[in-house]
């Protein structure tokens, strides 16, 4: 299975920390935010990168990271991505990558606290479509929310101002190579992107996705709040370290 951080955009939400340097740079706690979902998917036993990255200051990823020496890894692999489109959109940069494999895909804001081998291999094991992690959460409109009849999620809302659950699903998503013919077909959402929780929807209706919920604290840091949350969250327990 290959892996791929997402870590594009322009960080407009974040202004003006975000107006000379990409979101994914900034310090969370004492390292820059990429490096946790680096070593997400390091510690999964993914040792093929890609990072996806665009926006400013673009070529800074690769005097950080290099090849990847701190993780463990012999090679890095980057692209570049053009204005914003959403993260479907910057999925699909990833396509000549993932070559026919499964894949893994970590948003470069999420930060988790233990690790995720055991999905990882669940999925490895999974025939075909898609799994996704979830958390229970105090603030779910702000998140992809799932709709349960029982066990099973019958959709995801993409912030929805009534959740129909406490649980987000969080910015880690694994597919089969389906999911490039799956991107081709989205049509832009209201807020004008390609969104990620279309493609999820996608294999829902298809029945062919799979949930587990995630151990440990999960938080995204692509807010200021939700930034500090995760550098005080590191900073009091530790996140995931290199196993
Ligand atoms: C994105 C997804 C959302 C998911 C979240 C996790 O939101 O669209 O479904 O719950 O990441 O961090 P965004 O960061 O684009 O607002």
């Amino acid at each position: 299975m290959k892996g791929i951080v997402l870590a594009g955009g322009l960080g407009t939400r974040m202004h003006p920390l975000t107006k000379v340097t990409n979101k994914h740079l900034l310090p969370l706690y004492r390292e820059p935010m990429i490096y946790y979902p680096i070593r997400t998917l390091v510690n999964a036993g993914i040792d093929e990168i890609l990072i996806v990255t665009g926006g400013n200051n673009a070529g800074d990823f690769l005097k950080l990271l290099g090849n990847g020496k701190e993780f463990g890894l012999k090679h890095l692999n980057y692209t570049y991505q053009e204005g914003e489109g959403g993260i479907a959109a910057a999925l699909d940069l990833a396509a000549y990558f993932a070559d026919g494999d499964k894949i893994a895909v970590v948003l470069g804001d999420n930060i988790i606290e233990k690790n995720i081998r055991k999905a990882v291999e669940a999925f490895k094991r999974q025939e075909r479509g898609a799994k996704i992690l979830l958390k229970e959460v105090s603030d779910p409109q702000r998140f992809g929310v799932p709709a349960f009849e029982g066990d099973r999620i019958v959709r995801i809302d993409e912030k929805p101002k009534q959740p129909a659950s406490n649980y987000a699903v969080i910015g880690i998503y694994m597919y089969d190579a389906t999911v490039f013919d799956v991107i081709k077909t989205l049509k832009p959402s209201n807020r004008g992107e390609l969104e990620i929780t279309d493609v999820n929807n996608h294999y829902i209706r298809e029945g062919t996705i799979t949930w587990d919920v995630l151990d440990g604290w999960w938080s995204d840091a692509g807010t200021f709040d939700s930034l500090m949350y995760a550098g005080n969250m590191v900073a009091k327990t530790g996140a995931n370290k290199l196993e």
